[in-house]
């Protein structure tokens, strides 16, 4: 921590936005300081709810602000890449909601951008800074489940199906994979610290023309297999489980925001808990911190390159399921 607070700004106070801006109420060195919204207000309504903070009618007004100090993007994918742009050309760190764009080739170029201008970027792939997550990185590394053959995830539950909705509009990138399946897809790469050699897909595609449920194989380095499956269509348990020779890690549904785990090995459970500070949001905005006052370009827990790698999995992905947005042909 530092005697000087970290003056963040918003950009497009919607749904997710509070989950950021309630984690920043915990955080001693951090405030919301702006707040940009198309509609000024929908910024000043939400800046209000946490005790206020300066608001803007436009996010170009926002990143030039100089006492700006990083900004939060938690706009629908189909905006990231221009928000993102927007904000590295004016010199300003981003932590940018999952996933980082539509495709891997926005998010190279993005990528390419922050390190030409030198400016930190970050994929808000929040999960993997919780703090439960580092005592199953712990199991792992002890081999406590021995050798990993397999890991299984689930992120499904009953999604509106109203076609403006942003989950169901294919011209806001809607859809399960980009939105959902990012999860497992990225906590396995995390669990493995490698990108997976090959994968298997299929995919239900709905009336709006997005994939209601899509399930996936990666197979990693020695065969291990990982498999999900992301769904608007039902409920699922959301857990993420990994399996090793000795035993198991059940890390408890909604996995992505996990404070449980459970190690079992030989029938003997140990099950820990790790209780968020506020939404969880917290860990992923204090590792953006961190690195921007280290004078980092990108976050070692979310490395540009894995950011890279899942984008082109999942544009792989949804050329095998035939999932083209409208936007991209
Ligand atoms: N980390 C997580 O757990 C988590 C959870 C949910 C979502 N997300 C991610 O967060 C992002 C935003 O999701 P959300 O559900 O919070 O979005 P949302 O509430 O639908 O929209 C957020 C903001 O984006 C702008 N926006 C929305 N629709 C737009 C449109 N059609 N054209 C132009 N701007 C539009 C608006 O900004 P203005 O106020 O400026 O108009 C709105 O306030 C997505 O990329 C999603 O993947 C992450």
């Amino acid at each position: 921590m530092t005697d000087k607070k970290f003056k963040w700004g918003i950009l497009g106070p919607g749904r997710i936005a509070h989950a950021f801006a309630e984690g920043l109420q915990v955080i001693d060195d951090a405030s919301l300081f702006a707040v940009a919204s198309s509609k000024i207000e929908r910024a000043k309504e939400f800046a209000d709810q946490y005790g206020g903070a300066k608001t803007y009618n436009s996010y170009e007004a926002l990143v030039n602000d100089p006492e700006v100090d990083g900004v939060y993007i938690a706009t629908p994918h189909r905006f990231h890449f221009e928000n993102i742009m927007l904000c590295l050309n004016a010199g300003k760190p981003v932590l940018c909601e999952k996933p980082l764009t539509v495709n891997a080739a926005e998010a190279k170029k993005l990528i390419e951008t922050a390190h030409e201008k030198k400016v930190f970027l970050m994929e808000a792939l929040w999960t993997r800074f919780l703090p439960i997550y580092e005592v199953v990185r712990g199991w792992l590394d002890e081999k406590s489940i021995g050798d990993i053959s397999l890991m299984v995830g689930n992120f499904g539950f009953n999604a509106p199906k109203e076609k403006d909705d942003r989950w169901q509009n294919p011209e806001l990138a809607g859809g399960t994979l980009l939105d959902m399946g990012i999860y497992p897809i990225s906590v396995s790469q995390w669990a493995m610290r490698s990108q997976p050699k090959s994968f298997m897909s299929m995919a239900h595609i709905g009336n709006t023309g997005v994939d209601e449920l899509t399930t996936v194989l990666l197979k990693y380095e020695n065969d291990v297999i990982a498999q999900f499956h992301s769904s608007f269509m039902s409920n699922h348990i959301n857990d993420f489980v990994i399996y090793g020779s000795k035993g198991h890690i059940r890390i408890h549904p909604n996995f992505w925001g996990a404070s449980k785990a459970t190690l079992t090995v030989n029938d003997q459970e140990l099950a820990v808990s790790r209780p968020l500070r506020a939404s969880g949001f917290e860990y992923q905005t204090e590792e953006a911190m961190r690195c921007v006052r280290a004078g980092l370009l990108e976050s070692p827990g979310i490395s540009h390159a894995d950011t890279l790698a899942n984008m082109e999995l999942m544009d792989a992905i949804r050329a095998e399921i035939g999932l083209k947005y409208p936007f991209e042909k």
